[in-house]
Order: structure tokens, then C-alpha cells, then sequence
């Protein structure tokens, strides 16, 4: 896979959440797509090996922007001020566009694609409905700056809830009001989406298969689905990362 140099333009972070935005005249993201990305150089040389997927989190024509929490070794080292940026261009297949009316649930830190989708949303004219959880875990900074940049987003704080993804999708309401909904978050929230929208509504989930290739060659990513009625398994990174929730078989 090809990695572009790029030039960092921003980079904010709010405590272990970093935004960073990069000038980008490449192929233009669509939402639900992701990148891989690693630091150009670091003080061990070429550590760490593999890039890490992000999703494309806003676009505006010319900067691209990525959302992350940092989590270990390589998310570190992106976050870190002096550190060159590689990026590939988007990839794999994000979100179905639906005319609406349309719901979005972000779970957690794990918004971020979903910047990118109410824009285009925005742009088509689709009526959409934004719910965003607040975990406590969360610095405020980042609670701040998630109610700015989601100006109409219901922000739902689940501090000491023993279940999140309920809290947050209670917000909801009768679900039959929308055509489709769209969701990024972690496992259990993805989870708790495809069981309340089955038969009910179709409901479209980012998932974040851990990843190495990103091309579809060393079959990492698995992630089972239902294919003519059996259970098989495709690669997140090439058929995905956002999948049906009807289709993932779990
Ligand atoms: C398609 C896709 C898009 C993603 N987009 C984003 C994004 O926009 N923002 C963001 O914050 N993160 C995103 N992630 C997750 C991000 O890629 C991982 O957090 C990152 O690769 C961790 O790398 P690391 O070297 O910092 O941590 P590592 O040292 O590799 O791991 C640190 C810890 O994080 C856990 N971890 C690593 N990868 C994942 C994963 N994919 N899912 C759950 N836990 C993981 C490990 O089990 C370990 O406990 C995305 C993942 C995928 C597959
Ligand atoms: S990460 Fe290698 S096939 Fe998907």
C-alpha cells in the first residue's frame, strides 16, 4: 500500500484524544472510510512497523482530519508534536447514503466517522437525528469541543451507567420514525444497535476490526458475516469496515 508524506496543518489533543488535520488533494474520502497511518520517522527508526486505521473523520476539500484516542505504541507516537505523517488514501467501504430520515449513535470516542457522514447528510438535505454518548472517561475538554463541533447533536452523558449503549439508545425513541441508522462505537454498542434495529429498521455499523494489510491480502481483519444463508467470514478492510448490521453474524 502506498503511504503519502503529507503536511500537518493542526494537531489538537484533549488529554488522551488528539485531532489531527492534514492537507489532502488526493481521492476525496467518503464517510465510513478509513486510513492507515503512521509516524514518517521516529527515534527508533521505523517503529512502529505497521500503520493504524483511522477513519476519515471531516474533510473540507483540501485538509482531512483524523479523531484517535491513544491507545498504545503507534497512536502515541501519532499524537506526538515533532512526528512526520504517512497516510494512505481512503479505503475500504464506508456508509450507504439514505435519503431519511436517518439516525446517528456514537458510542464512546468512537464518533468519528460520523463528522463526515451528518456533513454529507447535511448536503443532500437528509433529515438526520444526532446522539452522541459522553462517557465518563472522557476529559471535559473533549466533551467541550464534541458539543461544538455536533452543534445539533443530543449529547448523552452515561458517567456511572452500568449500560451505556441502553442509556444512549433509550434517547432514541420509537425507531420506526427513521429509514436508516447509522452507528459508530465500540462492541457492545454495535451490538446493542443490531438487536434493537433487527426487523425493525436497517441500521448500517462501522466496525474496527483490527487491522495489517489494509489491502485484503493477509485476511487479519475477519470479520463473520451471513452470506446465502451461511456463516462465513470477509475482510473488514476491503468489504467493510461498515457492514449491515443484518449481514455480521454476531
Ligand atoms: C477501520 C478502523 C478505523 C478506526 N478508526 C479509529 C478512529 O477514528 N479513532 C480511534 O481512536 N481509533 C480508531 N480505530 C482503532 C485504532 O486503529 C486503534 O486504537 C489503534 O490501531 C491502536 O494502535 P496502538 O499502536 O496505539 O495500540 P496497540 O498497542 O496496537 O494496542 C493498544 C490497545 O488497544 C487495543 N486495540 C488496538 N486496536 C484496536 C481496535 N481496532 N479495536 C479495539 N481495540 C484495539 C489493543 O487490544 C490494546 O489493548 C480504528 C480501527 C479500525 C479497524
Ligand atoms: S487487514 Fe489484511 S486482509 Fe484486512
Amino acid at each position: 500500500m502506498k503511504l503519502h508524506a503529507v503536511e500537518v496543518l493542526y494537531r489538537e489533543r484533549f488529554g488522551d484524544h488528539v485531532l489531527i488535520r492534514y492537507r489532502w488533494t488526493g481521492t476525496i474520502p467518503e464517510p465510513g472510510q478509513f486510513v492507515m497511518a503512521r509516524t514518517a520517522t521516529s527515534r527508533r527508526g521505523f517503529e512502529p512497523f505497521l500503520s493504524r486505521p483511522l477513519f476519515a473523520h471531516d474533510y473540507d476539500g483540501e485538509t482531512l482530519s483524523l479523531l484517535f484516542e491513544i491507545r498504545g505504541r503507534g497512536t502515541a507516537l501519532l499524537a506526538s508534536e515533532e512526528a512526520g505523517l504517512l497516510v494512505s488514501a481512503p479505503l475500504g467501504r464506508g456508509f450507504l447514503l439514505d435519503s431519511g430520515p436517518v439516525a446517528l449513535v456514537g458510542g464512546g470516542v468512537w464518533v468519528s466517522p460520523l463528522k463526515l457522514l451528518a456533513k454529507r447528510l447535511v448536503r443532500s438535505g437528509t433529515t438526520r437525528d444526532v446522539y452522541l454518548e459522553i462517557p465518563g472517561t472522557a476529559p471535559k475538554a473533549y466533551a467541550a469541543w464534541i458539543s461544538e463541533n455536533f452543534p445539533d447533536a443530543t449529547l448523552v452523558p452515561t458517567d456511572g451507567c452500568k449500560d451505556p449503549s441502553q442509556i444512549v439508545l433509550s434517547r432514541l425513541g420509537d425507531l420506526t420514525r427513521y429509514a436508516t441508522v447509522y452507528a459508530s462505537g465500540p462492541a457492545e454498542m454495535l451490538a446493542a444497535v443490531k438487536q434493537v434495529t433487527a426487523g425493525t429498521v436497517p441500521a448500517q455499523l462501522a466496525t474496527r476490526e483490527r487491522m495489517a494489510c489494509a489491502n485484503g491480502s493477509c485476511y487479519g481483519c475477519a470479520i463473520p458475516v451471513w452470506w446465502r444463508g451461511e456463516r462465513t467470514y470477509v475482510r473488514a478492510c476491503v468489504e467493510g469496515p461498515v457492514f449491515p448490521a443484518e449481514v455480521l453474524a454476531w
